[in-house]
């Protein structure tokens, strides 16, 4: 079941949204080179605790972390740890604020320092093809319409879709009906309505989308170890359109 959220109910997504873009923005100013993502971990869940949130990931299924930290050719689900980002690394971050009672979730790929034209290019069609999977999170369309956005956009650019893992539905809970798949056919899948709260992801692969996971059994990396990129964003599915729940701001957080 779908579950579809009232106007209150998606007012306060909005506001679990704000506290992760500004997360976002926060571990995004301290991306760089010599940093470990353990620290970016730790700035995540201070802020998030500051501003009255939950970090939604830290013990979901036993999840130890307040964020997902993913370089290069780790797709998602990188738990935070020793790691130090190095120049010409990419790194995904994605995290989950619950406020509320209520969830939102987004994730962005960083560069860290100067990065290669090809790292470069996989982050702007990743950000793309988001862009345009959100385009279609419209009442009467199906998830498939999501879903085939996603991969026309991917592929168009030469790069491939993870076809093994999916978004979601989100809002009472992290992990809510329908999947949304980043590969399909417009017109399949269960059909869009208003009310409806998604969080659109997809992930892309440089070379191949096969994917394992490592012995830590969070870490998803590339099977041919290409680089990887993931960006998400909240999506409500309005009367006017797709309303973006977890959009940056122009002015920062930072007072
Ligand atoms: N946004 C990710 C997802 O939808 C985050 C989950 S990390 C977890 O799967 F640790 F919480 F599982
Ligand atoms: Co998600």
């Amino acid at each position: 079941m779908i579950v579809r959220k009232s106007p209150d109910e998606i007012h306060a997504m909005a506001l679990a949204g704000r506290v992760v873009v500004d997360t976002l923005a926060l571990v995004g100013d301290a991306v760089e080179p010599g940093v470990t993502t353990a620290e970016l971990d730790e700035i995540a869940e201070d802020y998030i605790r500051s501003q009255g949130g939950v970090p939604t990931f830290k013990g979901y299924r036993g999840y130890p972390a307040s964020i997902c930290a993913s370089p290069n050719s780790m797709v998602v689900h990188g738990i935070p740890g020793p790691y130090r980002l190095e120049e010409g690394d990419i790194l995904a971050v994605d995290v989950g604020v619950t406020l509320n009672g209520l969830v939102a979730d987004s994730a962005f790929t960083f560069p860290v320092g100067e990065i290669d034209s090809e790292a470069h290019r996989l982050l702007d069609v990743c950000q793309a093809a988001l862009a345009a999977g959100i385009e279609q999170a419209r009442s009467g369309n199906h998830v498939g319409h999501i879903s085939a956005a996603v991969q026309e956009t991917t592929e168009a650019a030469g790069f491939s879709v993870v076809r093994s893992l999916v978004g979601h539905g989100v809002g009472r809970s992290m992990h809510e009906e329908p999947q949304i798949p980043n590969w399909g056919e417009p017109g399949r899948g269960p059909k869009l309505a208003t009310g409806m709260t998604l969080a659109i992801e997809p992930m892309i692969n440089a070379g191949g989308g096969d994917v394992y996971m490592a012995d830590d059994h969070w870490s998803i990396s590339t099977r041919d170890g290409s680089l990887s990129a993931h960006f998400e964003h909240t999506v409500a599915v309005t009367e006017d359109g797709p309303r973006i729940l977890t959009k940056a701001r122009e002015r920062s957080l930072l007072p």
